[in-house]
């Protein structure tokens, strides 16, 4: 797929995103690659959960979307490599997707899976951020976008935003106030590590 910008062609990512719930990360990406900006184009959504509301967004945007359970977790990564060969995927976006991905995996898209954490990493990663962050009294949190390594929330961190904890937070409020700024975070991402490819 190529895109004309300025007087320069390029090849937009096939890019698959990977979700489990409510999809706010995958709406803003959809919108996000609607526009001249963007490297990536969303050709596949995969979801954990046949309920998650983002695939009504699929749905909507007309994008394809598969569900696997993730019961027998070798079983399906195996389908969905298939999937992402058939659709000759580049680039997976995990975007709240709240399975952990097998080693093997990972290394067969190795340096092309991104993830976004709602922490400022390398700390808290894994569940829980926005409480474990309050109880210990931090004065921010935030978000990072990092690639993918077999560690879970290890890989290279490719952008972070800070953001302030007031007194009064509770982890609603501060996951509120965080989502807000990882809907900025990603597409910067992206732009910051494939727009020059
Ligand atoms: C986000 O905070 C993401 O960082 C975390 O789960 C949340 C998912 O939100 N992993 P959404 O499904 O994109 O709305």
């Amino acid at each position: 797929m190529k895109k004309l910008i300025g007087s320069r062609k390029f090849h937009l990512l096939k890019t698959s995103v990977f979700i489990s719930g409510s999809g706010s990360n995958l709406k803003n990406l959809i919108k996000f690659s609607l526009t001249k900006k963007s490297p990536i184009k969303i050709i596949l959504v995969v979801s954990s959960n046949s309920k998650a509301k983002g695939l009504n967004l699929a749905k909507k945007y007309k994008i394809k979307y598969k569900v696997y359970d993730f019961k027998k977790k070798i079983k399906d990564e195996n389908k969905i490599l298939i999937s992402l060969k058939k659709d000759k995927i580049d680039l997976i976006c995990l975007a709240g997707f709240m399975k952990i991905l097998s080693k093997k995996f990972i290394k067969k898209f190795n340096g092309k899976i991104l993830n976004i954490h709602p922490s400022l990493l390398p700390k808290y990663k894994g569940l829980n951020t926005h409480l474990r962050a309050i109880n210990n009294n931090e004065k921010f949190s935030g978000c990072t976008v990092h690639f993918v390594n077999s560690k879970l929330d290890s890989g290279k961190i490719i952008l972070q935003k800070k953001v302030k904890i007031h007194k009064k937070d509770t982890p609603r409020i501060l996951a509120k106030k965080i989502l807000k700024e990882e809907h900025i975070l990603y597409p910067k991402a992206l732009i910051k590590v494939f727009s020059s490819l």
